[in-house]
């Protein structure tokens, strides 16, 4: 009666039991998480656990639950050294705090473990793709946040701290892409759940990078895409804990259109001050607005993009016409 994948998700449950546990018996575990604002209710809410150091504990709990070692293997919760003996299988997770990833049906199919010391790196393991679990297919959190949708709008953040420290404060339609790369399909799984989505990464360089790559793939998904940039590159956890509930909101009020967005960036580019920065951004804004289909849109960008740099809206429009004439 137990297909492959019903033991897998079994023996996900079984290891995300086992780390919850353990972080339940770990101080040192305890204190990390009291150290980053997390409540008792939370860690219980999103199953968080910790991998102790040992090399074993999970190898032994789940051979206890009667799990072969060929399942246990392909798992990747633990991995094995060359010479194939049971001997040299070792937990892939050791000294981690655990976030089990949750399937929308709330089945745990793999986890994110992070150190607890910032000097050690990788800052964080993931599982690797599994029988049950693919990378870029799964959001994090979208269980939970499909039941708080607000104004049929949903955030998109980068981590999964991120998630939960939004979630923590009472903000709770959050998910996380995990990691930089928004994928089509985690785009077409969030259009299944809502009409907006709010991409709010990290403000560093990396995180406004991804976050321009996140909003195409989301308006090819049909997906109505709007960001928000933190300042001081902060990210959303560090920012709700930092300036509070209130001002998250009112930063996510004044989130950009992804044009709007685009031409922020644009402008952080090139120097508008100089005449060679102007000219250069108008060029890029042009080749940017003769890919648009609207033209009304582009008219309305091109008001104000004439008057931000103060080149006039002919000469824009026919830089664009030249654009359209390459492209043919
Ligand atoms: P960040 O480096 O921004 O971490 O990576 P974070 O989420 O803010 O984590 P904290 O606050 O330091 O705990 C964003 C996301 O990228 C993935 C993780 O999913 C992480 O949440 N990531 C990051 C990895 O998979 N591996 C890494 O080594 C780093
Ligand atoms: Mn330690
Ligand atoms: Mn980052
Ligand atoms: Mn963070
Ligand atoms: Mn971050």
């Amino acid at each position: 009666i137990n297909n492959k994948r019903d033991r897998q998700i079994q023996l996900h449950r079984d290891a995300a039991i086992f780390y919850y546990r353990t972080l339940l018996k770990n101080d040192h575990a305890k204190e990390y998480l009291q150290m980053r604002s997390i409540e008792k209710s939370t860690i219980k809410k999103f199953g968080i656990g910790y991998a102790p150091n040992s090399g074993k504990s999970l190898l032994n709990y789940l051979l206890q639950k009667k799990y072969s070692v060929s399942e246990i293997l392909d798992s990747g919760l633990v991995l094995r050294n060359k010479n194939n003996s049971q001997n040299d299988m070792y937990d892939r997770f050791r000294d981690r705090i655990m976030f089990p990833i949750q399937t929308i049906t709330d089945k745990v199919i793999a986890f994110g473990g992070r150190v607890l010391e910032n000097s050690k790196s990788p800052k964080y393991l993931n599982s690797p793709e599994t029988s049950i679990y693919s990378k870029g297919k799964h959001l994090y959190g979208l269980n939970y946040a499909k039941k708080e949708i607000e104004n049929d709008q949903i955030i998109v953040v980068e981590g999964y701290m991120d998630v939960i420290g939004l979630y923590e404060k009472g903000i709770r339609n959050v998910v996380a892409s995990l990691g930089t790369a928004f994928t089509l399909d985690q785009g077409n799984l969030l259009k299944r759940y809502t009409k907006e989505a709010v991409v709010i990464y990290d403000g560093d360089q990396a995180g406004q990078e991804a976050a321009s790559k996140a909003v195409e793939i989301l308006e090819k998904c049909e997906v109505n895409a709007k960001v928000t940039i933190l300042p001081e590159e902060l990210d959303p956890d560090e920012y709700i804990n930092k300036y509070g509930k209130q001002a998250f909101f009112d930063r996510k009020v004044e989130s950009l259109a992804v044009i709007e967005y685009k031409i922020t960036r644009l402008k952080q580019k090139y120097n508008t001050n100089s005449i060679d920065g102007r000219i250069n951004f108008a060029k890029d804004m042009a080749m940017y607005l003769s890919e648009l289909n609207s033209s009304i849109e582009v008219e309305a960008y091109l008001n104000k993009i004439s008057m931000d740099i103060g080149i006039s809206k002919e000469s824009i429009i026919q830089e664009i016409k030249k654009n359209k004439l390459k492209e043919h």
